[in-house]
């Protein structure tokens, strides 16, 4: 057991999607899973255990921003031994090569934040994905016929942010394709660890156009990453 995760040390397997949303964890053990046991609800921040075609798999919510989600991709890794953590998510485009609905299969991440510079000082880093699980997730979405792209996430640590324009500007100077809350995180604690790591996220509002999804169709959206991120993952 772990401080915000408590689980028997066996419950949950080396392999763990990780949506932010704790009820996207439930929707995706309900939908996708068998044999499903849920071995966390403190905070409300629900995990579960189950098996996909055979193959052992767990789902953590992890909350919003890299400070939350680093306390459980900590603990998974170092508390109950995950190995390969997949990042289940949502994004806002910059890009007009990303559409919504789209799925951005996140190759490396940019940041605003603090974590990283407390971490390495002036040292820049560049936190990136596995490249096994990202040439699959590829292969995958690119046999799934799906609207996709391969390109760069800023992970940013304020959903407000006054500074917003100025650094979409500077984002997109860069080629960088979308903007989430997490990605940064994830990656650099895989390096740092020596687990392997991959963030999808699906497009759920433009910062080009001010458009959203509705919640009907990002559930459908969703599930498509989904299938794509246990195909990756499996097969
Ligand atoms: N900003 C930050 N994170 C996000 C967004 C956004 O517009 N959409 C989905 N995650």
């Amino acid at each position: 057991m772990s401080i915000h995760i408590v689980a028997d040390t066996k419950s949950i397997a080396p392999t763990v999607l990780l949506p932010g949303d704790p009820l996207r964890a439930r929707h995706i053990a309900q939908t996708y899973l068998t044999d499903v046991t849920q071995y966390n609800e403190i905070r409300g921040m629900f995990g579960y255990t189950g098996y996909w075609q055979g193959h052992r798999v767990s789902v953590q919510g992890t909350g919003m921003g890299m400070p939350s989600f680093s306390i459980y991709a900590n603990e998974l890794i170092d508390s109950y031994g995950a190995k390969r953590l997949v990042r289940v998510g949502t994004c806002g485009t910059m890009s007009e090569k990303l559409k919504l609905k789209d799925i951005l299969i996140a190759q490396a991440a940019d940041c605003d934040s603090a974590m990283n510079t407390s971490r390495f000082g002036s040292y820049q880093y560049a936190p990136t994905a596995s490249f096994e699980l990202l040439h699959r997730a590829y292969e995958h979405a690119k046999a799934a016929g799906i609207g996709f792209a391969v390109g760069n996430v800023f992970t940013s640590d304020q959903f407000y942010d006054m500074h917003g324009d100025q650094k979409k500007q500077i984002a997109q100077s860069v080629g960088t394709m979308a903007i989430d809350m997490e990605t940064c995180e994830l990656y650099t604690l895989a390096h740092l660890k020596g687990v392997e790591a991959l963030t999808l996220l699906t497009v759920s509002d433009s910062l080009l156009t001010g458009e959203q999804v509705n919640p009907k169709e990002r559930q459908s959206t969703f599930n498509a990453m989904v299938d794509i991120a246990l195909l990756t993952l499996f097969s």
